[in-house]
């Protein structure tokens, strides 16, 4: 690891496990010039910040030090499991429609202008500016089914330093005449030579790189059984290649996956069947999976992306995430865009944890035995799980974000819940001059009540800052 560069100090806040997280009011964090973290101090007092400095082998001169101040702290930047580039344009746009009916008048008259490679920079660039300025640090995008175009997606995620995964959809049939892609070796061509392109951004040395490549068919409607077998020998050749595609997102879109593939027994079945179930592969919705399927999933340990603010928008069901829980599956949340009518992860945890209250409400008998999720509403500590480790394990990089540790990347946000921080009216009004209770115990108290309160009723303009990789990226006060 390469020397310390910047030292953290002040309130940080480190998810651990779905039921837990810390909350540390004082912490020192030393983050070195290779974007990883180099070591973390607790608990230390103000008084002994400059010895510990010392002890560590840090001087003022040779590092900078950022001290938080009083109602801003630091967490783990937001992971996007599954998100739309190219229908940003569209969010708040046709809320009448279900999945299929959206799809035909809604998206794919917007992912057509993606052809034109113009328009796709300069809708991109502000697209990614946006998603990075709400919190999210790493981010997985579904292009259109436009190979260029998607990869002046990657550039653009690439050049403003966001981490992402970057896919073109595969879909060569049940789309319209003037967005479709001609042959499934047209579609397979497209896919190569865009995997190659987003592998040659990268620097050798960096590991993993920021951006990666994934292979997105749009969902199994989409594909031809040609397609989908092509797409099997893409990844069976490439085990490391991530996988992203819809399950089960809607009624209707079932029953005509179950009639494409009549030899399938389930939507799940169709995807295993063209070995597309893997550890690496991010399975959008699950909103009506059968037992059996979910079980199939656990085998494969493939991860559920939840996207709660596009299920309820397009009329598609609650999925059932403290069920998927409860069977060990790995989750992480999805904004969905433009299904969700919103960019932001925190907007998909409010709705997380309104769609398990919906489930709670529903569910008629008290809680099986064994369930610890399932039929409640789930927890903060939960919930900023699913937003943050819970994502990383979903894209399989939980070994380098998520969280603090040391070796682990500084992928981070600092909030800001001061009046000062122009955040939403008459929230954080009294934050500097509430009475603090200078125990550890009321100042845990205390940051605990400013996370809660940024996840219910934050937005953008509560993140100053954003990093990835140690790099500040974003956020209110960085300059663009
Ligand atoms: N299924 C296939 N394509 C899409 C899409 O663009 N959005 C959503 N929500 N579901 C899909
Ligand atoms: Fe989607």
């Amino acid at each position: 690891m390469s020397a310390v560069s910047k030292i953290y100090y002040g309130a940080v806040i480190n998810p651990e496990t779905l039921t837990s997280y810390q909350v540390l009011p004082r912490c020192l964090l030393a983050v070195a010039a290779s974007g990883e973290i180099a070591w973390l101090v607790e608990d230390v007092e103000d008084s002994l910040v400059q010895d510990t400095l010392a002890q560590k082998g840090c001087t003022d001169a040779d590092v900078e030090i950022f001290a938080l101040k009083h109602g801003e702290f630091i967490m783990p930047g937001f992971v996007d499991t599954h998100t739309h580039a190219p229908q940003v344009p569209n969010i708040g746009s046709g809320q009448q429609y279900e999945l299929l009916d959206w799809l035909q008048n809604v998206t794919f008259p917007m992912e057509a202008k993606f052809s034109d490679l113009e328009f796709a920079r300069a809708t991109y660039k502000s697209v990614v500016r946006r998603i990075i300025d709400y919190g999210t640090t790493t981010c997985c995008y579904y292009g259109t089914l436009h190979g260029e175009a998607t990869k002046v997606l990657a550039n653009t995620v690439n050049e403003l330093g966001q981490r992402a995964f970057v896919g073109k959809c595969n879909m060569n049939r049940n789309s319209p005449d003037y967005y479709v892609e001609p042959s499934p070796e047209a579609s397979i061509d497209a896919t190569l030579d865009l995997i190659k392109h987003i592998r040659s951004l990268a620097p050798s040395t960096s590991s993993p790189p920021l951006v990666q490549p994934i292979l997105t068919p749009r969902f199994a409607i989409s594909c031809t059984d040609e397609l989908m077998e092509k797409l099997q020998k893409v990844a069976a050749a490439d085990p490391s290649l991530a996988i992203q595609t819809h399950i089960s997102e809607n009624r209707s879109e079932i029953e005509f996956t179950l009639e494409l593939f009549p030899s399938s027994k389930s939507y799940a079945g169709v995807y295993d069947r063209y070995g597309l179930l893997r550890d690496n592969t991010i399975l959008a919705h699950a909103v009506h999976l059968s037992d059996e399927e979910k079980e199939l999933v656990k085998t494969r340990d493939s991860g559920i992306s939840h996207c709660p603010t596009s299920n309820f928008n397009l009329s598609s069901g609650v999925a059932p995430v403290g069920d998927l829980l409860d069977r060990g599956i790995k989750v992480g949340l999805g904004t969905d865009v433009s299904g969700g009518f919103s960019p932001s992860i925190l907007t998909a945890i409010q709705h997380a944890s309104i769609a398990s209250k919906v489930i709670a409400l529903q569910s008629a008998t008290p809680l099986q035995q064994g369930s610890k999720f399932a039929g409640q509403a789930l927890p903060i500590a939960t919930l900023l799980y699913l937003a943050t480790l819970g994502g990383a394990q979903v894209c399989c990089i939980e070994k380098q974000i998520g969280s603090f540790a040391v070796g682990k990347t500084f992928d981070a946000l600092v909030v800001n819940v001061r009046s000062d921080s122009n955040g939403p009216p008459g929230l954080w009004g009294t934050a500097q001059s509430m009475p603090v209770d200078d125990t550890s115990e009321g100042r845990r108290k205390e940051l605990d009540g400013f996370l809660e309160r940024f996840m219910f009723c934050g937005d953008d303009r509560n993140i100053s800052r954003v990093y990835v990789q140690g790099r500040w990226i974003g956020g209110t006060s960085f300059r663009h």
